[in-house]
């Protein structure tokens, strides 16, 4: 393989300690998989702003276009809540988000044997579970115009946010989501409201073309937003892929997450379209945010950052095989009963944020003998 470069954007809160543990992966990866990946860092988010008055340096940006790939941590933090919107940490990210045009965002929800009983399921509701929520990322409400707060003459304040898309946004989620289900259980849940918003209609109606023109052998169902929320914490196992807009999918994705134990553990992948070299611009994060009550502590799980550098290997780099010794060595540290603070269970062993990674680089080198010796 060539030279690869990853930026990494480490942000904000825990984010700056879990992608330490990424990049003792990544560096592992150099030294015994043959790879050659190159990293520089750069701000993101309110220490981005702290630095430089803004969450989105123009030089972040840069250096995002350049790269190969990108492996963000997390944004976010108390002491910035009073910012003015525009200068907020979450507005590096969507920032980010919009200027590479990375509107798929990917994030599997798949449960952990060894966690299933820290779900607040109960285990054979969840044990196993496997599934995947396309959202779409640079759309909706989180992007459409008029948006704001305005005050009436009459002293009253009104707020306005403008949920839009247009049908080629749709069509170009829905095929990610289709080309997913091919290579899964060919079943794709599109979630929308569309006994109520038009805008969410047509989203129905658009992926339905799809589906009919182009992915026959897929099943589609849909989904009112609601339901589907219910449906996640009743019997989550009926999905498989499930696509929706950015504003529901950001909502069901949590709920998700959660339902597998731990916000700690999962990964997401947000892609772009290929561009004319053939690049695909990827941003790789953990979908748990900052945390800040427990940054700076050691305590945090390293898990999803891990995760998000496999989901890299798979989607930026094809290297499939190392993506799964990457996901085995989670499995097997897991296994071994090694746990951060947020997942831990009793009986098992408490380790903190540096430990677990060391553990996952352990046990990835115990693999990779076996590969060797096999
Ligand atoms: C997420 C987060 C972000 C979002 C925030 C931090 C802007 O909640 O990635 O799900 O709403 O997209
Ligand atoms: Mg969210």
């Amino acid at each position: 393989m060539s030279a690869k470069h990853i930026l990494l954007l480490p942000g904000d809160g825990i984010g700056q300690e879990v992608v330490k543990e990424a990049e003792k992966v990544i560096a592992w990866f150099n030294q015994n998989r043959g790879t050659q990946f190159t990293t520089s860092k750069a701000y993101i988010g309110g220490t981005a702003y702290d630095k430089t008055g803004t969450p989105l340096p123009q030089e972040t940006l840069d250096a995002a276009h350049k790269a190969d790939a990108v492996l963000l941590g997390a944004v976010g933090g108390t002491q910035w809540e009073s910012l003015d919107y525009s200068l907020r940490p979450e507005r590096g990210l969507l920032g980010i988000r919009k200027a590479l045009g990375l509107f798929a965002n990917i994030r599997p929800a798949m449960c952990f044997d060894a966690l299933a009983d820290a779900s607040s399921l109960k285990r054979d509701i969840i044990a196993g579970l496997d599934i995947v929520i396309v959202r779409e990322l640079t759309g909706d409400v989180y992007f459409g115009t008029p948006r704001g707060v305005e005050t009436l003459p009459d002293g009253t304040r009104k707020g306005i946010n403008t949920m839009v898309y247009t049908s080629p946004e749709v069509h170009r989620i829905a095929r990610i989501a289709f080309e997913l289900a091919e290579k899964r259980n060919k079943k794709v849940c599109s979630v929308d409201k569309a006994n109520v918003l038009e805008c969410t209609e047509m989203w129905r109606e658009e992926v339905k073309k799809i589906r009919d023109a182009e992915y026959p052998d897929i099943a589609l169902s849909n989904m009112y937003v609601d339901n589907a929320a219910m449906q996640l914490v009743r019997n989550p196992k009926q999905f498989d892929v499930m696509v929706t807009g950015n504003i529901f999918g950001d909502i069901l994705s949590d709920c998700a997450a959660m339902l597998t134990g731990s916000l700690g553990m999962l990964p997401s992948a947000s892609l772009g379209a290929k561009d004319k070299n053939g690049k695909i611009p990827a941003l790789y994060e953990p979908v748990h945010g900052s945390a800040p009550d427990i940054a700076g502590k050691n305590i945090a799980n390293p898990i999803a950052t891990i995760l998000s550098f496999a989901m890299m290997l798979r989607y930026s780099f094809d290297l499939n095989k190392d993506a799964e010794s990457l996901e085995k060595a989670v499995t097997g540290v897991l296994a071994q009963g090694l746990r951060t603070a947020d997942i831990m269970q009793e009986g098992a062993q408490k380790v903190s944020t540096t430990a677990m990674g060391d553990a996952i680089l352990k046990t990835l080198s115990d693999l990779n003998k076996q590969q060797k010796v096999a």
